[in-house]
């Protein structure tokens, strides 16, 4: 493995989920792998489990991390080619991305979209920069678009459960992406990153629920089954996956705050006694209630937990193929 961007960069889904099983069974399994390598988590933005999994996934390894908060610590970057640079940004990203692809071995970038400009964040500038000019292997920690480790650990967290209930011997699981309320506009990166996995995978029955106006990019979604009636898409459902977005079509806009998309056990009720997933952090009582994240049907802690695994499978493939 080159890089990783997005499901596009992974040549069998399986075949890394095992690997970061393996890893969940024997972390050290691998622990001179990394060694003498370092790597560079730079984060243009706030992570508790992005930043703390990945580190913990290199340090198994025997990698050194070094995190630098580039947005707290850094010279503001500048991105736009051919800028006057007599503004705020101090240093050009073709200046210090090929330093840190001296500096480290792997260069990690947590970034978020602007939800200003779709076309600006769609052609992911930052993370392609970094790309271009750093010569060095690029994850990323979720972009303007994307957050491919999060939907990594996601079908990993599927795997384990489909494994451990003899009910999914004969069938494929029913997935539900649903959309769920938030007091702020939010990034379609992890609905996209699920929806883009989920469909690449291929052994699921997937359905994305949403309200009118919050439909997410063709490109990631084709192959869902896609309604606004999250009840109907609840029906049978073996794992629910919680999410809150902004609208794509109008581009960064909150559209809808119907509080009644909030997924509760009323809700539970009408799914196959359906498992609870969400990326964290969440908004409890908004987003989903209590009594489901307290619940038994929550993965949500086995979920974020798994973030280390799916690290680990990735930073070892990239190191093996360096
Ligand atoms: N799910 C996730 O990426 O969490 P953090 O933002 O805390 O890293």
């Amino acid at each position: 493995m080159k890089q990783f961007i997005s499901v596009k960069d992974v040549s069998d889904i399986n075949a890394l989920v095992k690997k970061a099983l393996e890893y969940k069974a024997q972390p050290f399994l691998d622990k001179s792998l990394g060694a003498n390598k370092r790597i560079g988590l730079l984060f243009l933005n706030p992570s508790l489990r992005t930043r703390l999994s990945t580190q913990v996934a290199a340090q198994n390894l025997g990698m050194e991390p070094i995190v630098f908060n580039v947005d707290k610590e850094g010279w503001a970057l500048e991105f736009a080619e051919g800028a006057i640079m007599n503004g705020t940004t101090v240093e050009h990203i073709k200046d210090a991305a090929p330093i840190l692809g001296n500096y480290f071995d792997i260069v990690c970038i947590r970034t978020f979209p602007g939800l200003i400009n779709k076309e600006e964040d769609y052609g992911e500038k930052i993370i392609n920069q970094f790309i271009k000019y750093a010569g060095v292997p690029i994850v990323s920690l979720e972009s303007a678009t994307l957050h491919p480790l999060q939907s990594l650990t996601d079908i990993i967290t599927i795997q384990e459960s489909i494994a451990s209930n003899v009910s999914f011997k004969n069938k494929k699981p029913k997935i539900v992406l649903t959309w769920a309320p938030h007091i702020k506009p939010i990034p379609q990166c992890v609905a996209n990153s699920f929806s883009q996995w989920v469909n690449a995978w291929g052994e699921a029955n997937f359905v994305i629920t949403h309200p009118e106006g919050y439909a997410l990019a063709a490109e990631y979604t084709n192959g869902a089954i896609i309604t606004h009636h999250q009840d109907d898409a609840l029906k049978d459902a073996d794992f629910v996956y919680v999410k809150n977005w902004s609208s794509y079509e109008q581009y960064g806009k909150v559209l809808c705050s119907d509080t009644q998309w909030m997924m509760n056990n009323k809700k539970l009720a009408l799914t196959n006694n359906a498992k609870l997933m969400h990326c964290l952090p969440v908004r409890r009582n908004v987003e989903l209630s209590d009594e489901i994240l307290d619940g038994p049907n929550s993965l949500v802690t086995k979920e974020a937990s798994n973030r280390v695994w799916a690290a680990q499978a990735v930073l070892s493939e990239i190191l093996k193929s360096k």
